[in-house]
């Protein structure tokens, strides 16, 4: 069991959890993550690892109530525990000094993107952050993004913070200007997002990494739920990933697969219902 130490809402349906897992808070690299289950029988949910503190023994995970079980997770108080919190899984992120670095976070993606500006910035690289969401209600984790970046910059598509518009605006201005333009590019949202910042990158072979979130159930590469294609390959995003390089990631597959399930998400307020959770929830 590991208890819940605190838990803040930071923006709306979006709550930051400090949970005390020693040994995960130890073991755990930027970019991985864990798979939490409430309670025996519960749905399994894939979480990012958002911060760790190893002298504590604590996690960090940052967690949008978006279905049944997400709620579950987060109506847990301060002091009530979860049963299982299963990682670090994943692989950790690649980080070296590419020098200037551009880190793009749509909406909760944000959330994700967080450990690794913090590890890229512990890196030496000079980062510059944009963040965007639909209005300001959205824009998250700005004062923690603020002193890893060089350059912080925020959007919203209805002009309440920042500039007015999407991510992949102030980044085109960024690949546009040869005295600011990055080296590398890490981008962490919605797939439209992160396929139309692959887009912008490509044009100039600009390394570019982004954190795919597809549909996973065991987290260990036995079930084939979070299959995805890149390049000529069929990888699983829980133990090849989840960052994998942007100019290789087939998108429109991840939409439809991302999409295919959204009738049964939508019904569901429940544990997974299908033969293939029952027999992993067992
Ligand atoms: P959202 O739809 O509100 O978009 C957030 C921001 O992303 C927008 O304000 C915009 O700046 C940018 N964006 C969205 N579509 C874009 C496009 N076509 N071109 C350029 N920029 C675009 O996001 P949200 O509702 O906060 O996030 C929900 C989505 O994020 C879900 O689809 C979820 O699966 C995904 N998500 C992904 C990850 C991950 O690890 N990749 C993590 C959490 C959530
Ligand atoms: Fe089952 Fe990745 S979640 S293979």
């Amino acid at each position: 069991m590991f208890e819940v130490l605190s838990n803040e809402i930071l923006a709306e349906n979006l709550h930051k959890m400090v949970i005390s897992a020693p040994r995960i808070a130890r073991a755990r690299k930027a970019g991985q993550f864990v798979i939490v289950r409430l309670a025996q029988g519960e749905e399994r949910i894939p979480l990012t690892i958002g911060d760790a503190d190893p002298a504590a023994g604590t996690i960090t995970l940052f967690i949008q109530a978006i279905g049944g079980s997400t709620r579950k997770i987060v109506d847990t108080e301060a002091g009530g525990f979860i049963r299982d919190v299963a990682g670090p899984l994943g692989k950790e992120t690649h980080i070296t000094n590419w020098g200037r670095v551009a880190c793009v976070g749509g909406g909760v993606g944000t959330a994700v993107l967080f450990p690794l500006v913090k590890a890229l910035a512990e890196a030496g690289n000079e980062i510059t952050t944009i963040i965007g969401g639909r209005s300001s209600r959205y824009i998250i984790l700005a004062d923690e993004l603020t002193p890893l970046s060089k350059d912080f910059l925020v959007t919203t598509e209805d002009g309440s913070m920042g500039s007015k518009g999407f991510v992949t605006g102030p980044l085109a201005a960024l690949l546009a200007d040869p005295e600011r333009g990055p080296q590398a590019v890490f981008a962490v949202g919605p797939v439209p997002m992160m396929k139309a910042v692959a887009n912008l990158t490509r044009p100039q072979g600009i390394e570019t990494v982004v954190s795919l979130n597809p549909i996973m159930i065991d987290g260990t590469g036995m079930c084939g739920g979070c299959r995805v294609q890149v390049g000529k390959e069929t990888k699983f995003a829980c133990v090849d990933g989840p960052e994998f390089d942007a100019h290789l990631v087939d998108f429109d597959g991840l939409t439809d697969r991302l999409t295919s399930y959204r009738d049964e998400e939508a019904l569901r307020h429940a544990p997974h219902d299908c033969k293939l959770a029952k027999e992993v929830a067992k």
